[in-house]
């Protein structure tokens, strides 16, 4: 009996457990990882108690995520205890970069596997060892696009495609680099096959991909001529992107992305800190006046368009009027909204080498100062929307009333209504906005 028959019989009924933790990359490659599965007669469950193979996807960029995963792992292991069949893997950056500490902490791991190593998932399942409690694939393999490799079928109307793996960069305090990689861009051609293979499923929304996804550059096409490409697909209505960095937003794109049809009117723009010279110290390639000027020029573009950032609080060294220089980019530009965090040093980045000058309180508080000040900008952003009609997208019945739906604007915005009987995800309706609770909205049908 060959391999593929053996594997097919024994994996018969199989079922596996999956956890995602931290960036949207992740959720991508862990939908990756449910294909391979799945194509191997796998079939997901809820329970880890239920299931023979249990992977938990982990995130390395902040000691939060880490500890929330250990947390997790250390909870699931006595299913690994109890049943020898069963197999525990830790899957992404944690894998990478914090082996020892996993291994050390929770010893019934059998399996990690790095960022660039899940297709060995596949040769684990088909050519099982028992002799070998520990498989273990880490290291940037700059060959690995995942080609050929397809996602499990997304569950409603928007999905992501990655576009690049790994990072170029080198921000002081960043450990994505050294868990993902260098940069590698896949072969336009094969973005395209994805996205029309998307659409013909039923998605009408797609999230490109990669950690400086405005860098993007294949041989066969760079940025802006993917996007033209992509605005092309017929039945695809809505292109968005995460991550860009703001240094890749030249005169040229931003003219390309005006001329778009389907090109959401959201751009995520990572600001992490608006003084120049803290801006320096991360080595992020910008200052506050050349961020200032970007905004401008995609605005110029653009005017329409709903600008979110990422922000860092409490950088090694960061003085209070530098912390309030922070607040003074955000003032000027008043994003839609900001994902912020207190800076977590991790080991082996060059801040964690920098003395650091706050206490975590201090840090929590600067934190809290800027969470505030944004709450103003989200919450008058959102203000002005009502009265207006908008696009929405569906996505999903809401939990609280089988009547109401959520869906997104073009501007990601999120749109509580009652869109009668025609209901489903991916439908596009024309909403009145009539108020906003909180940071939704809330419409009805125009
Ligand atoms: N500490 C705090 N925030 C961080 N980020 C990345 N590394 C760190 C760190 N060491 C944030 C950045 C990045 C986002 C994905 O996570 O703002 O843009
Ligand atoms: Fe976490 Fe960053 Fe890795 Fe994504 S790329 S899993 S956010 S460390």
């Amino acid at each position: 009996m060959n391999s593929i028959e053996n594997l097919s019989q024994d994996s018969l009924g199989r079922r596996y457990f999956l956890e995602t933790y931290g960036c949207q990359m992740n959720e991508y490659d862990s939908s990756l990882v449910a294909g391979l599965l799945e194509a191997r007669g796998y079939t997901p469950t809820d329970d880890p108690g239920a299931a023979q193979l249990i992977l938990v996807n982990t995130c390395s960029v902040r000691d939060k995520a880490e500890e929330t995963a250990l947390e997790k792992l250390r909870s699931i292991a006595h299913h690994r205890r109890r049943n020898p069949a069963v197999r525990l893997g830790v899957l992404g950056c944690m894998a990478e970069n914090r082996r020892e500490s996993i291994l050390e902490r929770i010893p019934e791991v059998d399996i990690l596997l790095g960022p660039d190593h899940y297709d060995r998932l596949g040769d684990l399942l088909d050519h099982p060892n028992p002799g070998q409690k520990l498989t273990s694939a880490l290291g940037p393999d700059i060959a690995q696009t995942y080609e050929g490799l397809f996602a499990a079928a997304p569950a409603g109307s928007s999905a992501f495609v990655a576009v690049q793996r790994g990072c170029d960069m080198k921000c002081s305090y960043c450990i994505v680099p050294t868990t993902r990689g260098p940069e590698r861009s896949r072969p336009l051609r094969d973005v395209l096959e994805e996205t029309r293979r998307l659409v013909a499923k039923g998605v009408g929304e797609v999230t490109l991909l990669g950690q400086t996804v405005n860098a993007y550059r294949a041989d066969d096409g760079n940025f802006g001529e993917m996007l033209s490409a992509l605005d092309g697909v017929p039945g695809l209505r809505r292109i968005r992107f995460m991550s860009p960095h703001p240094r890749y937003f030249t005169e040229p794109l931003c003219q390309t992305m005006a001329g778009l049809e389907h090109l959401c009117h959201h751009i995520h723009i990572p600001l992490q800190s608006g003084s120049s010279r803290v801006l320096r110290s991360m080595r992020r390639q910008y200052s506050r006046d050349q961020f200032l000027r970007i905004v401008d020029r995609i605005r110029s573009h653009l005017p329409e368009v709903a600008l979110t950032t990422d922000i860092i609080a409490g950088y090694p060294g960061e003085t209070q009027a530098e912390h309030l220089e922070t607040i003074s980019v955000m003032e000027a530009v008043r994003f839609d909204t900001a994902y912020m965090f207190a800076y977590s040093p991790r080991p082996g980045t060059l801040s964690a080498e920098m003395q650091e000058n706050l206490s975590a309180e201090e840090k929590s508080a600067r934190l809290a100062e800027i969470i505030e000040v944004q709450r103003r900008h989200t919450y008058e952003r959102l203000d002005s929307c009502v009265g207006a009609t908008q696009e929405v997208m569906l996505e999903g019945a809401s939990r609280r009333n089988g009547e109401e739906w959520i869906g997104k604007t073009t501007h990601f915005r999120k749109v509580v209504l009652n869109p009668g009987p025609e209901a489903r995800a991916g439908l596009v309706v024309q909403a009145k906005i009539i108020a906003r609770r909180g940071q939704i909205l809330w419409g009805e049908l125009a």
